[in-house]
Parts: structure tokens; C-alpha cells; sequence
């Protein structure tokens, strides 16, 4: 149980990344003044973990003193691409608390190789707004699995964070909110419903946010009338994320800035660019801004003024056989996990 009686709970996946902080912060900015809040940061590691809260904590300080003494930090580590970490994350959170008011699934991954530099140069020259909104230049590897045997892309942004949220459906239970975060890449394209698990796929980071929209669309309605839990989908549009910076040198890194300032100027509403705008739709989801048979994207206006656009209606095709399919694979895993309990008394 949560060490501050009735606070607010709320769960970040990866929130290292620049999305998690942002989603943080704005949640602590727009949270009731008088709720005290309890924030559990999740990580791979105990390092970033650490540097998520005192991340936190600093903004805290420096940018809300008033809510000082308010928040409650907790971390849990987990790896979603091994399923043993997924259900020990269930484990320690039902010891823990009792009820989970909000769970951002915020963290994901993509096995990139590198870039692709004559095509984007070609695609920065042929259209520079289209280069940095739809990137078809980002090499990624084909056929990555993870230790468990699945679609590592896959386990990562949708079936590891699924099973742990199906695992903890008695606590989110009469209330609490589910904020699947998606992206504008997630066209039906990308996804194959011969390759559910994306494992022959050259876009698996897309067909993995196809897979999250097609999963929210195909349970939001029963989560609601059989748990009251909440389910949404939002995007954050475009911004500056932390894991990318590997595969850019101080002049890619700026270029690319430039490209998406222009983007912005040239009226591209989704070059929202910080973490802190593209934060936006998540929380106003959380707090009850959005619908939950729309997908709304965290946008701004070419002065940087934020608002929250509602995307054209999803094709929501396919979405009952991805559920079916991640309905039956959590049933499996909940066998194999049953079989692995063994007597050791005996
Ligand atoms: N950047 C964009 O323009 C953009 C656009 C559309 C959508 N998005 C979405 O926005 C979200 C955040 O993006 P970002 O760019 O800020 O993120 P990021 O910098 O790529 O960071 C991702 C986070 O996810 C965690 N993570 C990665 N793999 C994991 C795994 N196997 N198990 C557990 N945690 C894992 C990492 O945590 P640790 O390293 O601490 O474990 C990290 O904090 C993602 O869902 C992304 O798909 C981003």
C-alpha cells in the first residue's frame, strides 16, 4: 500500500525518456492542489531510475515548492522484453499498493541499425516537412527476438506491457486509467496480420504503435463495463527524444532541429519538438480531456502555443484478431508461469 494514504497513484513506464519527465511533471502541475500524489517511475535500471526521481524532485523545487512534501517516489525496474521481469514488476506492485489510479504506457523501443544517409538526404530535398514527419530513413533490424522467443519490438511496446497491465486489472480496477501512448507512424501499413509478433518486419517500432491503437480500440469498451477501467490512445506528435541521440553527431543533431522548426513554420501541427508540449495529450487523457474512441496527438501552432488535435477515425480493422491473439499468448504465459511454480520443500 502506498506509504501516503489515499494519494493519487500513477505509473510511468520508462520515464527516463524525455515523454516520462514531461508526463511527471505536467501531472504534478495539473493534479488537484489538494491530492497528494505517489509517483512510480519505472526503469531497466536502478541507476535511471534514481535520475528519473532526483529529475523530479529538482523540477519540483525549482518549478512547484508548493507541492513539496506532496509527492511520494517510488521506482520499480522492469524490462519488458523479459516476461519473469514483467511479472515480478505484478508481483511487487500488488505488495505494494492497492489501487493504481493512472498507468502511462509511455516506455517502447526500436532495434535501429543506424540511418539510412543518402536516403534522407534525398527525402530531406525531395520534401523536408515529409522527412521529419513520416522518416522512412531509420534502418531497423529485421527478426530481433528476445530471450522469451518473441518479436522483441513486439514484447517491448505491446505484449510485455499488456500482460503486466492484464495482471493487474483488480487494481486499476473502479477507476483507474490506462494511457497507451501511440504514434502518427501507426498506419495500417506497417502492420501484417500474418506477423502479429513483427518479426519479418523492416518497421517494426510502426507496426508496434499499429498494434497499440488496435489493441485500445478492440478493449476499451470491455474494460470500462467489466473493471471500470479507462483505456485511451494518444500521441505525442514529434519531439526530441534521448534514445536517438546515439545515432547523431553535433551537425545531425542541429540539422535535424533546424528541419523541424521549418516543419513547424510550414504548418506541420505535430513539431511540437519538447517533451513538455508533446506531454500534453497524455495528461489531459488522463484527466479527463480526451474520448475514448478518439486518438488525440499533442499539437502546436507555429509559435509553439499548444493545443490537442483529434486525429481523422482510426481503422479500427483487425482489432478484435489482435486481441484474440494477445488474449490467447497472456493465457499462455499465465500456464507456462503456473508450471514454473515448483514445490521446493519437496
Ligand atoms: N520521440 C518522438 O518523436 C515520438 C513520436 C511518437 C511517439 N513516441 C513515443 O513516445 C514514447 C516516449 O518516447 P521517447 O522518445 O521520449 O522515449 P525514449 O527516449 O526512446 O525512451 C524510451 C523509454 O522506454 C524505456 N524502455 C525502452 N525499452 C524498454 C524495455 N524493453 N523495457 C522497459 N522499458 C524500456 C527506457 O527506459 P530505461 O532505459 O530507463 O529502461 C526509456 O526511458 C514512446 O512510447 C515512443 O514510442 C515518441
Amino acid at each position: 500500500m502506498s506509504l501516503i494514504k489515499d494519494s493519487t497513484v500513477a505509473l510511468i513506464t520508462g520515464a527516463s525518456s524525455n515523454l516520462g519527465f514531461n508526463i511527471a511533471v505536467r501531472l504534478l502541475e495539473q493534479l488537484p492542489q489538494d491530492k497528494d500524489i505517489t509517483l512510480i517511475v519505472t526503469s531497466r535500471t536502478l541507476p535511471k531510475a534514481k535520475d528519473s526521481i532526483n529529475d523530479i524532485k529538482k523540477f519540483i523545487t525549482e518549478k512547484l515548492p508548493q507541492k513539496r512534501g506532496q509527492v511520494e517516489f517510488d521506482y520499480l525496474l522492469v524490462d519488458f522484453t523479459d516476461m519473469v521481469s514483467v511479472l515480478s514488476a505484478y508481483y511487487e506492485l500488488s505488495k505494494r499498493y492497492k489501487h493504481l489510479d493512472y498507468f502511462f504506457v509511455n516506455a517502447a523501443q526500436g532495434v535501429y541499425s543506424g540511418i539510412d544517409w543518402v536516403a534522407a538526404t534525398v527525402e530531406v530535398f525531395k520534401n523536408p516537412v515529409e522527412a521529419v514527419t513520416s522518416p522512412t530513413y531509420k534502418l531497423q533490424q529485421v527478426g530481433r527476438k528476445s530471450g522469451d522467443g518473441l518479436g522483441l519490438v513486439f514484447q517491448a511496446n505491446v505484449f510485455g506491457p499488456y500482460y503486466l497491465i492484464h495482471k493487474l486489472k483488480p487494481l486499476l480496477s473502479n477507476g483507474g486509467k490506462i494511457i497507451w501512448i501511440s504514434s502518427l507512424m501507426s498506419q495500417p501499413k506497417y502492420l501484417s496480420f500474418n506477423d502479429l509478433q513483427l518479426v519479418k518486419s523492416p518497421a517494426s517500432y510502426e507496426g508496434s504503435k499499429r498494434l497499440v491503437d488496435l489493441l485500445h480500440y478492440g478493449t476499451y469498451k470491455s474494460l470500462k463495463q467489466n473493471y471500470g477501467i479507462e483505456s485511451y490512445v494518444v500521441h505525442p506528435g514529434i519531439f526530441t527524444s534521448f534514445s536517438f541521440f546515439q545515432y547523431l553527431n553535433f551537425f545531425t543533431y542541429y540539422g535535424m532541429l533546424v528541419l523541424f522548426y521549418m516543419a513547424r513554420w510550414l504548418g506541420s501541427p505535430y513539431h511540437n519538438i519538447e517533451g513538455y508540449i508533446a506531454a500534453n495529450a497524455p495528461v489531459a487523457a488522463a484527466l479527463g480531456r480526451v474520448k475514448q474512441n478518439e486518438k488525440v496527438g499533442s499539437a502546436t501552432t507555429a509559435s509553439g502555443k499548444e493545443y490537442l488535435l483529434v486525429e481523422d477515425t482510426i481503422d479500427t480493422t483487425g482489432s478484435s484478431d489482435v486481441v484474440k491473439y494477445l488474449e490467447s499468448l497472456a493465457e499462455e504465459w499465465d500456464d507456462k508461469f503456473k508450471d514454473q511454480i515448483v514445490n521446493s520443500r519437496q
